[in-house]
């Protein structure tokens, strides 16, 4: 492959949303930033420059980082953060990987205004597996805040309680018109009539799984996560915070503008941004004043709809790109997800909002975890991570009495190549939600999924190890299970988190160690040596 140079700086930009302006911290002044354009097998450079106040890190989010986890970006699990003047290099190569990915900040909520698509091309003379599309289009769903982001969340933490919704969803950066502000304008999809567009389709949003739609289209998925799928007609498709979608849509309609529609999926009674973004179809040779044909989204709480879409996605594991599921399982965890309450003296209400995987809420360690691993500084962190939640739950019924979680920066360790199953569960200890859960460094399958408890004895029979879809953010339904599959073939400190920035701020995330292996390819690089220090 090639090498490819990007260079990330990161600064401040006065922007335009709602009728307001304020400074969002960018990348080269955009919102969404730069796309990154590379082929499989390429390695990519990334320069980034830190002009702002923050510390700042930058994360490939779906890269594998084979044995490149210096690379991957979260701040003190990979790295100790770019600070404010300084600058790193991002250093990788992308293996055995094509399609749609994305990067963002990992570090605070800085990823709410910096991020953007990371587009991966086949190599050079190797068709995709449907028919080619005439043209392609990046398309990034997320979310907008009148005021500063950082001091959403900053107030939230203390009082304890959750933060402020955000006042709109974007596509491609732009709310389109709103009630507070019928002058903002939406995104515009130019497409010629007959023709087929591949929409590379990226939820970055910090807090809310996505409906999107297009009004009297229809959609062919054709992969999700850099993973392709069997192609799946659908009008409405469902994508939570960290995943990516690429679907075909063919100009079949050959004249007139048409509604594209972002609108929130949140099957719990949570306070969600309810807001949805707009955007245009708009067929070349159409007259600006025509009349744009509208559609409805789905209402927030549709879960049959992303119910069955979620059960519809097949890998395509054809002879060329097949899914190699792992049938043998060295290790077996069940890890219970979900939010708590703690102690807290000086909240209002005496409480705090908690999160956890196996009733630990996760410390951030103050220099990363990659580098205690590599370098053996002990006192960092444990790898006495639970295999299965200390305590008991149910996710209906009769509550735990203790919401209460523990602390602590705890690892699950892995050897290299053992093979991984975790089963996913919803606890509901405050109110059942769902939980897009992502996993750096590898992409797992995802073998079955369920509402209410999962059964260890019957509904391991029901597992689909044949196709099943592959990807790296799972969303585990409100009050039910995922369960998921691979191999730690990646040796390193991976992030395993909830992908709504929220959950993660507020504690459920974990990590795994992957130990070195004993092959000549199978041991970590030693670290950059341009790598940040803390
Ligand atoms: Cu897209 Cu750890 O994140």
């Amino acid at each position: 492959g090639m090498v490819r140079h990007y260079k990330f700086n990161v600064v401040l930009k006065n922007t335009t949303r709602l009728c307001s302006t304020k400074p969002i911290v960018t990348v080269n002044g955009g919102f969404p930033g730069p796309t990154i354009y590379a082929r499989e097998d390429d390695t990519v450079l990334v320069k980034v420059v830190n002009h702002v106040k923050y510390n700042v890190s930058i994360h490939w989010h779906g890269v594998r980082q084979l044995r490149s986890g210096w690379a991957d970006g979260p701040a003190y699990i990979t790295q100790c953060p770019i600070q404010p003047g300084h600058q790193f290099i991002y250093n990788f190569t992308i293996t055995g990987q094509r399609g749609t990915l994305w990067w963002h900040a990992h570090i605070l909520w800085l990823r709410a205004t910096i991020q953007g698509a990371l587009v991966i091309l086949p190599k050079r003379g190797v068709p995709y597996p449907f028919p080619r599309p005439q043209k392609e289009q990046v398309i990034i769903l997320s979310e907008w805040w009148k005021s500063d982001v950082e001091a959403v969340i900053n107030e939230a933490l203390k009082s304890g309680a959750a933060p402020n919704v955000s006042d709109a969803h974007t596509i491609n950066g732009h709310p389109g018109p709103v009630s507070s502000c019928p002058s903002e304008r939406g995104f515009t999809l130019p497409i010629n009539p007959g023709q087929t567009y591949l929409l590379r389709i990226i939820n970055a949003a910090m807090n809310e799984e996505l409906f999107f739609k297009i009004a009297d289209h229809t959609l062919t998925i054709v992969e999700v996560d850099a993973v392709y799928t069997k192609p799946l007609k659908t009008d409405t498709i469902v994508i939570a915070p960290g995943q990516t979608t690429n679907a075909l849509l063919t100009g079949d309609r050959r004249t007139g503008k048409y509604m594209v529609v972002a609108s929130p999926f949140m099957d719990a009674p949570l306070a969600v941004d309810n807001t949805s973004a707009t955007a245009t179809l708009h067929y070349s040779g159409t007259l600006a004043s025509t009349t744009t044909t509208l559609t409805t989204p789905p209402p927030k709480n549709a879960t049959s709809i992303a119910a069955n879409f979620t059960k519809a996605l097949r890998s395509l594991n054809s002879k060329k790109y097949p899914a190699l599921v792992p049938l043998k399982i060295d290790h077996s965890l069940f890890f219970t997800i979900g939010l708590g309450v703690n102690p807290c003296a000086t909240c209002a209400t005496g409480v705090r909002v908690v999160a956890d995987i196996n009733n630990v809420s996760f410390v951030m360690p103050t220099i990363s975890l990659l580098q205690a691993h590599f370098f053996n500084i002990s006192g960092v962190f444990t790898d006495d991570f639970p295999a299965n939640p200390p305590r008991k739950f149910n996710f209906t019924g009769t509550q735990p009495t203790n919401l209460g979680t523990m602390t602590g920066t705890r690892l699950y360790r892995l050897s290299y190549n053992s093979t991984v199953q975790i089963v996913l569960q919803d606890t509901g200890m405050i109110t059942p939600e769902n939980h897009p859960l992502h996993l750096h460094g590898f992409n797992f399958f995802e073998v079955g999924r369920g509402l209410g408890d999962f059964n260890p004895k019957k509904d391991p029979k029901k597992f689909n190890l044949v196709d099943p879809v592959e990807r790296n953010t799972i969303s585990v339904p409100a009050g039910g299970w995922t369960a998921i599959r691979f191999r730690a073939d990646n040796p390193g400190v991976w992030f395993m988190h909830c992908h709504l920035e929220v959950h993660t701020t507020w504690g459920l995330k974990m990590a795994f160690v992957v130990d070195n292996g004993k092959g000549p390819n199978e041991s970590l690089l030693p670290p950059p040596s341009d790598l940040p220090k803390c």
